[in-house]
C-alpha cells in the first residue's frame, strides 16, 4: 500500500492508493442513491464549505457521487470509495456506507480551484468491533445538544460506541420514573458548584437515536455500589455513610475541598468513600428498577454497572453486591459491562464484559481481575489508563485535566498495542474505549480541547490494521494535522498540539 502523507485520512484505512488531479465539487455536483446517507452528506458538506448540493432526485441519471450499499463489496462497517471523474462509496451495511462518507469529507479540501476530492481507491474495514468513547455527565452536566455536537466528531473518526457516566457522586442525570427524587433531589448540583441538570426520558431517547444515526451505541452507565454518594442524597435509606479514606483526605486538603457529608451534595471530586447498603433487599429493589428503566430505552445491548473505587466497601459485600448486580443486567435482558475490579469477585454473572483501566504494564492484582471476566466467559475492553484517559493533561501546565493516571501527548496516546497489555487471548480484547471523565471540565469546549485531537489517536489503534507500514507515529502526525480544517468548520475547540503539523486547509 502507497499512502502519501499527503492522503488525508484517520484513522487509516486498510488499503489506499490516490491517483493524480481532484474531482471537483460545486453547486453543480449531484449525489445519488441512499437517501439517509445523502442527506447527511449534503449537510456535512454545506457545514464545511457552505455549497449545499442539490437533494438526489430520480431524473440524476448522471450524477456525480454514487451512494450503495451491497454486503458483498465489503465487511460489516466497511466500505469501498472510488473517486474518478465520478465518485462511488458502496457500504458492506449501513455503518460502512456511513464510515466511506466521513473518509469522502476528509478527503474533500479546499485550493486554489475551489473544492474538491482526491482521485482515490480506498478498501477498507476495521480491525475491532468495539471502538468507543466515554463521556462523564456526573461531574459536568453536557446537554442534549452538547452531546449531539460530540457524537457528531466522534462518529466522524469512526466511533461506534458512546459510554455515558450518567450517576456520579456529584449528581444523578437520568429521570427514573420509579424513584423520582433521584433527579428531583440529587441532578441539581455538579463538580465545583457548578450548575448540574439531567436528561429526562424523551432527552436520552433523543440522544439515543442520534447516536444511532451516525452508527453509534449508546451504553448507559450507573455506577454501583460505590459513586453512589448522590443517590443518598434523594434516598438517604440506600446509601453507607461516607468512609474516609487517605488520598480522600489529603486531596481534599489540597484542593481545598470540603470533605462528602451524608445526606448533602457533594461537590468535590474525591473518591472512595460512597456505598449502597449490600445487605439491604431495598437495595436491589433500586438496582433492577433502575436497570429495567435504562433497558426500556436503550435499544444497545449493553448496560454498565459501575464497579470502580469502591473503597470503603468491604471486599466480600463488594462480591456479594457485583455478583447479584451482573445477574440482574442479564435477567433484565442485557449484557452487563463493568470496570475491572468487578472481576475481583469470583461469582460474577457468564458472561459479563470487563472495561480495564489500568496501565500499559499491568499491577498484578488488576490484570487478574480484567482476566477473571475472560475465565466466565465474557471479554475485555480497553481503557488503559495512561493511554486512552482523555481527561489527563497533555502537558505538565496545560490548563485542563488530572495527572494521576499519566501526562499524555499525542504521540503517547498513539503508541500503545490493546492485545500486549493483559496475558490474554488476543480474541478476549473486544477494542478500545477512551474516557473524558470531567472533573475539570465545565463546557463541551473545555470538553473538546481534551478529546481531539487524542481521540483520533484512539480511534487510529481501534480501527487500523496494526500492520500497516503507515501506522507510525510520523505518518498518523502528518495525517492527524490534516484534521484540523473539518474540526475548524465544525466548531471543535481541539487543541493544536505542537508535535502535530496543523494544516490550513
Ligand atoms: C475510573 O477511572 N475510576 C474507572
Amino acid at each position: 500500500m502507497v499512502l502519501p502523507h499527503s492522503m488525508p485520512l484517520v484513522p487509516l484505512p486498510l488499503s489506499a492508493s490516490v491517483g493524480d488531479g481532484r474531482m471537483p465539487i460545486g453547486e453543480a455536483t449531484r449525489i445519488t442513491g441512499d437517501a439517509a446517507a445523502a442527506a447527511q452528506l449534503i449537510d456535512a458538506v454545506a457545514q464545511r464549505t457552505g455549497i449545499r448540493l442539490p437533494l438526489p432526485s430520480d431524473a440524476d441519471r448522471a450524477a456525480d457521487i454514487h451512494l450503495r450499499i451491497d454486503p458483498g463489496a465489503a465487511a460489516l462497517e466497511g466500505y469501498r470509495l472510488t473517486i474518478g471523474d465520478t465518485a462511488e462509496i458502496v457500504g458492506g451495511d449501513e455503518a460502512g456506507l456511513f464510515y466511506g462518507v466521513q473518509s469522502l469529507l476528509q478527503l474533500l479540501r479546499q485550493d486554489d480551484e475551489g473544492w474538491g476530492v482526491a482521485r482515490a481507491e480506498i478498501f477498507d474495514a476495521p480491525r475491532f468491533a468495539r471502538r468507543g468513547v466515554m463521556l462523564d455527565v456526573a461531574r459536568h452536566f453536557f446537554g442534549v445538544d452538547d452531546v449531539k455536537k460530540f457524537i457528531d466528531h466522534i462518529s466522524a473518526l469512526k466511533f461506534n460506541h458512546l459510554h455515558l457516566h450518567l450517576s456520579d457522586d456529584q449528581g444523578w442525570r437520568i429521570q427514573i420514573d420509579s424513584w423520582p427524587k433521584l433527579t428531583e433531589l440529587a441532578a441539581s448540583t455538579a463538580a465545583g458548584g457548578a450548575p448540574g441538570g439531567f436528561y429526562t426520558k424523551d432527552d436520552y431517547r433523543e440522544i439515543v437515536a442520534y447516536a444511532a444515526s451516525r452508527h453509534m451505541i449508546v451504553i448507559p452507565e450507573i455506577d454501583l455500589p460505590g459513586h453512589t454518594h448522590a443517590i443518598g442524597v434523594a434516598y438517604p435509606e440506600l446509601v453507607e455513610a461516607p468512609v474516609m479514606n487517605d488520598g480522600l483526605i489529603s486531596e481534599s486538603k489540597r484542593l481545598g475541598q470540603e470533605l462528602p457529608v451524608a445526606g448533602e451534595p457533594y461537590l468535590g471530586w474525591g473518591v472512595g468513600h460512597s456505598s449502597v447498603r449490600i445487605h439491604d433487599e431495598r437495595t436491589y429493589d433500586f438496582v433492577r428498577d433502575v436497570v429495567r428503566e435504562l433497558v426500556e430505552m436503550t435499544p444497545g445491548p449493553y448496560i454498565h454497572i459501575g464497579g470502580d473505587e469502591s473503597l470503603g466497601t468491604p471486599q466480600a459485600d463488594f462480591d456479594h453486591f457485583v455478583e447479584r448486580a451482573t445477574a440482574i443486567v442479564f435477567e433484565e435482558g442485557r449484557t452487563p459491562v463493568a470496570w475491572h475490579e468487578v472481576g475481583a469477585a469470583a461469582d460474577i454473572a457468564e458472561g459479563t464484559i470487563g472495561q480495564y483501566w489500568g496501565k500499559a504494564t499491568p499491577d498484578g492484582t488488576h490484570a487478574a481481575e480484567a482476566a477473571h471476566f475472560v475465565e466466565r466467559g465474557g471479554a475485555l475492553i480497553m481503557s488503559t489508563a495512561d493511554k486512552t484517559y482523555l481527561d489527563m493533561k497533555y502537558a505538565p501546565d496545560f490548563p485542563l485535566g488530572l495527572t494521576w493516571a499519566a501526562i499524555i501527548d499525542v504521540r503517547s496516546a498513539y503508541e500503545w498495542e490493546p492485545t500486549e497489555v493483559l496475558d490474554v487471548p488476543d480474541e478476549a480484547i473486544l477494542g478500545v474505549e477512551a474516557p473524558l471523565w470531567s472533573e475539570t471540565t465545565a463546557t463541551i469546549g473545555e470538553v473538546e480541547q481534551l478529546v481531539f485531537p487524542r481521540a483520533a489517536a484512539q480511534a487510529e489503534v481501534a480501527w487500523s490494521s496494526r500492520d500497516a507500514p503507515e501506522r507510525t507515529w510520523e505518518s498518523f502526525r502528518e495525517r492527524l494535522g490534516s484534521m484540523a480544517p473539518l474540526w475548524k468548520a465544525g466548531g471543535v475547540d481541539f487543541h493544536p498540539a505542537d508535535d502535530v503539523p496543523w494544516s490550513e486547509r
